[in-house]
């Protein structure tokens, strides 16, 4: 089988790297400080957080990942936290039903619904309802680390807790401002300016309340050690070149990283000779994201769509010159950068460092349209 793994998160045995944000974790974790970890998507929050808390169960703790990807509804909250809490092997049949019973609700086969009189048919709780089944189950890790255990929380894709309801932030403070000493809780999230928004905004509940941690891209030399190690013939002549090419043409993207590279096994695997298989690798991976690279460059506006093929090019996206070949005030273009770059979806600057395209494979499609 393929070993390289990119559709889903990772499993943590396979993680490239990745050893001083888990350090910089579980130091958090000890001294129960919060943190907040905000990427790009596909940059590997989900796999870094399955890792965390496989190294925290391991070390005898407690932990649970409560995942609120898309959730639309208070209601997919609170089922999505019964669905992290199950996790928690301190709570044992019975805990959860016990509490939401208090509320009124029960767990259905579709998540939280009301507890009613037989035959009276079954109904979804409303948001209120919803609200208090969270701050009561919200409580529970807390109440399980009663007696000096660590419980590790972690939430991924936080921000879409807004979606659901913008002033959920300010309900779930109010229940784990108090167990701070407890519960080690780590938020992570894929829209970087959202996420700042939650932690960086004085007027929201959380705003300074959880240390930032950042995913930088892969290191090379060991990505290309890696990477190298899984192919089919390791030693077979041309294929260490054509691994370095493909880690270098993914330029340090991990979700990058893996698709080359799986499509890179599965040409030497078939027996492709190695000498050209890293630009058919290429090739077969542009094929493979070209309906997206074309949804985003149809979502960009005009001076958008300049600025990312000057970023493709490696030209400066603002010069004058640019500004004047199409015809567009340099000031628009400054905006626009900005304004892309304050998005984080597809542009950002590195520490302070001039905006470059985030996925490299949009930059080489641009290049290549
Ligand atoms: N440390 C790593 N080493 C190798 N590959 C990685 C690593 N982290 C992530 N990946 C690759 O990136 C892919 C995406 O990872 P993951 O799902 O964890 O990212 P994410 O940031 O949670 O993405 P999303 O924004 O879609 O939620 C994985 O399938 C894997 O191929
Ligand atoms: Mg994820």
């Amino acid at each position: 089988m393929n070993p390289f793994q990119y559709q889903r998160p990772l499993d943590p045995a396979r993680l490239i790297d990745r050893r001083e944000e888990l350090d910089a974790l579980q130091r958090a974790a000890a001294d129960r400080v919060a943190v907040r970890l905000a990427s790009p998507r596909r940059f590997g929050k989900t796999t870094l957080l399955g890792a965390h808390l496989d190294a925290m169960r391991q070390a005898g703790h407690h932990a649970c990942l409560i995942d609120l990807d898309r959730v639309a509804t208070v209601g997919d909250v609170a089922d999505r936290i019964v669905d992290g809490l199950r996790q928690l092997p301190g709570i044992g049949p019975g805990i959860l039903e016990g509490r939401l019973a208090r509320l009124g609700l029960t767990i259905g086969p579709t998540g939280l619904q009301l507890q009613v009189a037989p035959r009276a048919g079954r109904s979804a709780p409303g948001a209120d309802q919803s609200r208090a089944a969270i701050r009561d189950l919200m409580e529970l890790p807390a109440e399980l680390a009663q007696h000096g255990d660590l419980v590790v929380v972690a939430i991924d894709e936080f921000q879409d807790l807004l979606t659901a309801d913008d002033r959920l932030d300010g309900l779930l403070r109010s229940v784990v401002q108090h167990q701070r000493d407890r519960v080690a809780y780590l938020f992570a999230g894929s829209a970087p300016s959202l996420m700042r928004m939650l932690f960086a905004d004085r007027q929201r509940p959380f705003f300074g309340q959880a240390r930032p941690l950042d995913l930088p891209p892969l290191p090379a030399e060991e990505t290309v050690r890696e990477v190298l190690a899984l192919m089919p013939d390791p030693d077979a002549a041309g294929v260490a070149e054509a691994t370095a090419r493909i880690v270098s043409a993914a330029g340090g993207h991990p979700q990058r990283t893996m698709l080359l590279a799986h499509h890179l096994y599965d040409l030497l695997d078939r027996g492709a000779p190695a000498v050209d298989a890293a630009e058919r690798a290429l090739r077969v991976a542009l094929d493979e994201v070209s309906d997206v690279c074309d949804a985003v460059w149809r979502s960009l506006h005009r001076s958008e769509r300049v600025i990312c093929a000057a970023l493709a090019d490696g030209i400066p996206p603002t010069s004058t010159a640019l500004a004047s070949e199409h015809g567009i005030p340099r000031s628009t273009l400054q905006r626009a950068v900005e304004r892309l770059v304050e998005d984080a979806q597809h542009v950002a600057r590195t520490a302070g460092g001039p905006p470059q395209l985030l996925d490299p494979l949009l930059a080489t499609w641009i290049r290549r349209r």
